[in-house]
């Protein structure tokens, strides 16, 4: 059986009731099978799953989204029912944040300031401000985070090691569509014809894994990706594609890789990363 709780003295109650170990998903619900595959990572790996739903409004700028974002309760608590959540936390904004904005937030520091963070300014602070509020509220052993929003993954491991959370923080494989794009709450934006042009992100890291395993360097790998997305069907606008080394560090120019990218289609703005398998050093 599911518990939805709403309240922070609801969740300590039903945390209170969960013996052995305990698996957190964050969530800000509109949950797709992504989230799903997140939710059965988190049932393989603990004895009790935690969701949090909560569209976190320290993490969306001024311009963005925060009052469009979808919000699909009834259909994200079948979702869990069918996953086997053993508690719901679905908490209101005054409930997460009872004295208003926090004044003291979580500085992501240098890794927080590119990417995402440069396009999105205070993206970061708001984000893990909310998920360090979420472990010390759950507890869980495990927390499962998607490998789609990597930079995000990068900076939760690297804040809990810093500030010696004691979670393991579990990365779970992006979900795709058959067609290549990759699940995300905001795909539901997208029009036909937006859609379509989505699939240029996906197409180019296709592309940059192809070149690499073909023993493309790294500059030829992205020269590959970027011809990928602007053969892809127009409309889509690019904000930034990059290759950095798996722990977001620049200068990847030999063996394992990551390369990221983000781009607007329509007024959506989507992002997607990938593996990137550059030849080891010789
Ligand atoms: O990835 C998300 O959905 C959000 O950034 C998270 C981790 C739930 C924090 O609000």
């Amino acid at each position: 059986m599911t518990e939805l709780v709403h309240t922070r003295k609801e969740l300590a109650a039903a945390r209170d009731g969960l013996t052995g170990t305990v698996g957190v998903v964050m969530t800000m619900g509109a949950l797709h099978s992504g989230h799903e595959t997140l939710l059965r990572a988190a049932r393989e790996r603990a004895d009790h799953v935690i969701v949090t739903i909560f569209v976190n409004p320290l993490q969306f700028g001024p311009n963005e989204d925060f009052d469009r974002y979808p919000r699909t309760l009834d259909n994200d608590l079948e979702i869990c029912r069918r996953a086997g959540a053993d508690v719901v936390f679905a908490p209101a904004v005054s409930d997460m944040y009872p004295d208003g904005q926090p004044t003291v937030r979580v500085d992501p520091g240098r890794l927080g300031e590119g990417l995402e963070g440069h396009s999105r300014p205070g993206f970061f602070h708001g984000v893990l401000t909310v998920v360090l509020k979420l472990l010390h509220l759950t507890r869980p052993d495990l927390a499962f985070f998607g490998e789609k929003d990597y930079q995000q993954l990068t900076l939760v491991r690297r804040m809990v090691r810093d500030l010696d959370v004691p979670t393991e923080i579990v990365g779970v494989p992006t979900v795709r569509e058959p067609d290549g794009l990759a699940l995300s709450s905001r795909n539901r934006y997208l029009s036909v014809e937006e859609r379509a042009a989505a699939l240029s992100l996906s197409a180019a890291l296709r592309a940059g894994v192809e070149a690499a395993e073909q023993g493309a360097d790294a500059g030829e790998v992205l020269a590959a990706a970027h011809r990928a997305f602007d053969s892809g069907t127009p409309g889509a606008r690019l904000d930034y594609l990059v290759l950095t080394d798996p722990d977001l560090e620049p200068d990847p120019l030999a063996g394992p890789a990551r390369m990221l990218i983000a781009a607007w289609s329509g007024t959506t703005r989507l992002i997607d990363n990938a593996a990137i398998p550059l030849a080891p050093r010789s």
